[in-house]
């Protein structure tokens, strides 16, 4: 590795070099040094001809090419200028932040950074491994738990990739956008590392979302809302293509990430509640308050969306929207059938059934709609405690303290 202190000065200095060739000597004499200044150059040196060629084609760069289809883009953005959708201003300027909320989500996101190899998974590799450790209900759990977010993580990383950063036009959502995607790569790191370490079928666990009905009807529900927007010659900026996009969104923060992740969460937490599989409730505990972040950004990001452009927010789509919601609570009630056949972990399909609702119910006020579900109720208020719905700042406050210790957290 090339260090600065090993770099003489006093050497470059000693020998005078004729004005035509400094340029060449100088990339010879970095070639020396970075290999380890004991070996002569290997690289043959390069032609007077090719340097020249370089410097015209330097000297022959357009600045103002590529600019000029964004209107505004060669001078500095007023914060005015700057819209969620269909913006004209450039988007390479991050500042002056007209959204601060989205800034701070990338802020407290960044400092709710972790690793997957962080977190001791010894005990769950003995309890996996003693067939005595865990009831086969508890597996099926822990299985299908890993086959469903190993999918969905990866389904939404490749959404915000390939299908809404081109579309959301302002840098300071963009920024967010890309520490998300960040951290879906993480959660697939982390259902990987776990599903490794328990020596789990690969094969079995990453084709679930194509084997196993309860998950695929999940990720069959949201894979149109991801292909219309991927498609190369799709863009916003009419009625329809901007209730598309509205519509990914919805889709991914309220749905997929909003409920589709909760009955898994619940699942896996209430076991590392339990004393079992402690390690990989951990990695949930970790990611379920990433996810927390992710909803709320996308929530946010959804509302400024109809703020700005009331017109995309008509009758037809909030009936669109709620019925989203509750098609995707459907298929979660589904899921919680299918992986809770009996009772299990002080839960079962029916109290998660009440869960789900009032997790609808949230989504749907979340997003300006009524409760469909006046009477639902929280059963497991426990899960507030590890992802306060409402206390997000605190509840960071909480997590950067115990993070920085390194302890890991408490189950009390
Ligand atoms: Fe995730
Ligand atoms: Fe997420």
């Amino acid at each position: 590795m090339l260090s600065w202190d090993d770099f003489n000065s006093e050497e470059t200095q000693k020998t005078p070099v004729a004005e035509p060739a400094k340029a060449q000597v100088a990339m010879q004499q970095t070639a020396v040094v970075n290999d380890d200044a004991v070996t002569p150059a290997k690289n043959p040196p390069i032609s007077t001809g090719a340097i020249n060629d370089v410097s015209e084609a330097l000297d022959n760069l357009d600045i103002e090419k590529g600019l000029e289809e964004l209107e505004g883009a060669s001078s500095r953005v007023d914060v005015d200028q700057k819209q969620m959708i269909n913006c004209r201003a450039d988007v390479n300027q991050l500042v002056p932040f007209k959204y601060d909320w989205a800034w701070q989500k990338y802020l407290d996101g960044s400092a709710n950074h972790w690793m997957p190899q962080e977190i001791n998974m010894t005990a769950d590799v003995a309890l996996w491994k003693d067939p005595n450790g865990l009831t086969e209900d508890e597996r099926r759990i822990v299985m299908r738990n890993l086959g469903f977010f190993s999918t969905a993580d990866s389904l939404v990383a490749n959404n915000i990739v390939l299908s809404v950063y081109r579309h959301i036009t302002n840098p300071e959502c963009r920024q967010y956008l890309l520490r998300q995607a960040l951290e879906e790569a993480i959660h697939t790191h982390a259902y990987q590392y776990v599903i490794e370490s328990l020596g789990m079928d690969e094969g079995e666990i990453f084709n679930m979302y194509k084997e196993i009905p309860s998950v695929a009807r999940k990720a069959a529900w949201a894979l149109p809302f991801t292909e219309s927007l991927a498609d190369q010659n799709f863009k916003t900026g009419s009625l329809e293509d901007d209730k598309t996009l509205l519509r990914n969104l919805i889709a991914f923060y309220c749905v997929l990430e909003g409920i589709f992740f909760y009955c898994g969460f619940t699942q896996i937490l209430s076991m590392g509640n339990r004393n079992k599989m402690t390690g990989t409730a951990e990695q949930f505990q970790y990611i379920l308050r990433d996810e927390s972040m992710h909803v709320n950004f996308g929530i946010d990001m959804i509302n400024q969306i109809k703020l700005e452009n009331p017109q995309l927010w008509d009758e037809a789509m909030q009936t669109e929207a709620r019925n989203m919601i509750l098609q995707g609570t459907q298929l979660e009630i589904e899921y919680a059938h299918d992986t809770m056949p009996g009772g299990i972990l002080g839960m079962n399909a029916e109290s998660m059934s009440d869960y789900l609702k009032f997790i609808a119910n949230r989504r749907l006020t979340q997003i300006g709609l009524e409760e469909e579900f006046p009477n639902a109720t929280n059963p497991f208020p426990w899960m507030s405690e590890i992802m306060d719905l409402r206390k997000e700042k605190n509840f960071f406050e909480t997590r950067v303290i115990e993070y920085q210790t390194g302890g890991a957290l408490s189950w009390d």
